[in-house]
């Protein structure tokens, strides 16, 4: 019996996400719906056929929609508490797949109030600061600078904090103690945190005057934060926001749980990691499916299905050619655990040196990105 547990702020275990769907009331992305994203987007992606976006909330409905020609507008976030880590790239690259096909807006909310009230340790100025590198990252992804809008938090309090306080008035405590688990020893700011991250599922509405759905890809820990927002929407005549989730990808050190910069560095590629780094993490630290002794792996073969490397490559190798090759040679033995493994650093080595560059060039960038308060 699988024992793990999924919050916004906590993974653990070998989390089965079939269970998930059930346990948080989501609707499984059947290969019928995948179709119609893929149709209606004009191009495929990876991600979609494996499987990696595995789940939703009304995308069914707001597909309808977009048929019928209405649009909607994307929104999804991070929370600044360190230095981004490539498993927060996975919801970001699928977004900006988004964006292109459906030339969406997308609204991007990086919650330095949250990660100030919910880490101990960190500061209200530390986690700004860290908000404009983690925009930084985003921006690197190529995202389009006319349509993609970053919401730093504190920075945009008289924006969000009239639409928190309309959420926040139809939630109640009971409610809010349910969906996140908050005891008696939670501090106020946090009972009150959901309004904030509910209120840009209505900011496109709320700015354009008309009623526009919004979209949220994001992976499937967030998705309290979606019940919440839904339940409260038609009361304050907004349409229900809709979610596609994604699964974790997993920890370096695997097989189970998320990648999460509070699993220890060895557990963790950092989009700032060099290349020597990211090969001496991978080298050391990866889980691997191999046979103990080469003889071994040769004679029996490996298993790709919990080998982490392999799972790496299933997120960040778009080339299914490529990937079936590289699961056949691993699990017949002609490849052997280290060859896997430097394919993998290979991959994320040259991913990172351009992201790293792009990152830079988004310093001079970042203004044009930046929501700004209305005075
Ligand atoms: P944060 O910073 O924990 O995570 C940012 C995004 O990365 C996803 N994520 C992962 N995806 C795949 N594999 C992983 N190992 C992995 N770890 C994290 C998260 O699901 C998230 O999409 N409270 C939020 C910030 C936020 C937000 C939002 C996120 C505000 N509004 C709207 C998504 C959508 C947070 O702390 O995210």
């Amino acid at each position: 019996m699988s024992n793990f547990k999924v919050t916004p702020w906590e993974v653990t275990g070998e989390v089965d996400y079939n269970k998930l769907i059930k346990q948080f009331g989501t609707e499984p992305l059947t290969e019928k719906l995948i179709e119609k994203i893929e149709k209606a987007a004009g191009k495929e992606h990876h991600m979609l056929r494996r499987k990696i976006w595995f789940s939703h909330r009304e995308l069914d409905v707001l597909l309808k929609e977009h048929e019928q020609g209405k649009g909607f507008a994307l929104y999804t976030g991070r929370g600044p508490s360190g230095n981004t880590h490539i498993g927060h790239l996975v919801p970001w690259i699928f977004t900006k797949y988004l964006q292109d096909a459906f030339d969406a807006d997308l609204y991007f909310q990086i919650t330095d109030d949250e990660k100030f009230l919910y880490q101990p340790k960190l500061g209200l100025a530390e986690t700004n600061k860290l908000a404009y590198d983690n925009a930084l990252e985003l921006i690197a992804l190529g995202f389009d600078p006319k349509k993609t809008h970053i919401i730093i938090d504190t920075n945009c309090a008289k924006t969000l904090y009239r639409i928190a306080i309309e959420i926040a008035k139809k939630v109640t405590a009971s409610t809010a103690r349910s969906v996140f688990g908050f005891t008696n020893e939670t501090n106020i700011g946090l009972y009150f945190w959901p309004a904030m991250q509910a209120a840009p599922c209505f900011l496109p509405s709320v700015l354009s005057g008309k009623n526009i759905r919004t979209l949220i890809p994001a992976a499937i820990d967030q998705d309290p934060y979606w019940r919440i927002a839904r339940d409260v929407a038609p009361k304050l005549g907004y349409k229900k926001t809709a979610a596609i989730h994604c699964v974790f990808l997993p920890a370096l050190t695997g097989p189970a749980g998320k990648m999460s910069s509070s699993t220890g560095a060895e557990s963790t590629i950092f989009t700032t990691d060099d290349d020597k780094t990211v090969r001496k993490k991978i080298m050391k630290y990866a889980f691997s499916g191999g046979r103990d002794t080469v003889e071994e792996h040769r004679k029996y073969g490996g298993n790709p299905d919990i080998d982490v490397s392999y799972q790496w490559l299933t997120f960040f190798e778009e080339d299914d050619a490529k990937l079936k090759k590289i699961y056949d040679d691993y699990r017949s033995g002609q490849l052997l655990s280290g060859e896997l493994k430097q394919i993998l650093v290979d991959k994320l080595n040259s991913f990172l040196k351009e992201h790293q560059h792009k990152k830079e060039l988004a310093k001079n960038d970042i203004d044009r990105f930046l929501f700004k308060d209305k005075q």
